[in-house]
């Protein structure tokens, strides 16, 4: 699947992220700014914060309560918010839209 990071500055990047990999990974993996992911992915820092894309909102599951309970002390929470490794890429996805909150969002 692709998904397209639609960044702090302005510009977008768009990503092939393999099946079973994050919203997360695929930005760590390619350098972009704006998704620092501290815990690694372990659902427990919240520095991975994004907004998932209204057309895209489908690709996902519900967020566990784990993932909710993070949300919740976030700055710049929206109803789309979520934790991008939460976000994995299933083979149904074509391609997905995240926008990547500013560090002071
Ligand atoms: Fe830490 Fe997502 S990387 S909660």
């Amino acid at each position: 699947p692709t998904v397209v990071y639609q960044l702090p500055d302005g510009s977008t990047s768009s990503v092939d992220v393999p099946v079973g990999q994050s919203v997360m990974d695929g930005s760590v993996r390619n350098n972009l700014p704006g998704i620092i992911a501290e815990c690694g992915g372990s659902c427990s820092c919240a520095t991975c914060h994004v907004y998932v894309n209204d057309d895209s909102s489908a690709a996902f599951g519900e967020p566990t309560l784990e993932e909710q309970d993070l949300l919740e002390f976030l700055d710049g929470v929206q109803p789309c918010s979520r934790l991008a490794c939460q976000l994995v890429l299933t083979p149904d996805v074509d391609t997905v839209t995240v926008t990547v909150p500013s560090a002071d969002a």
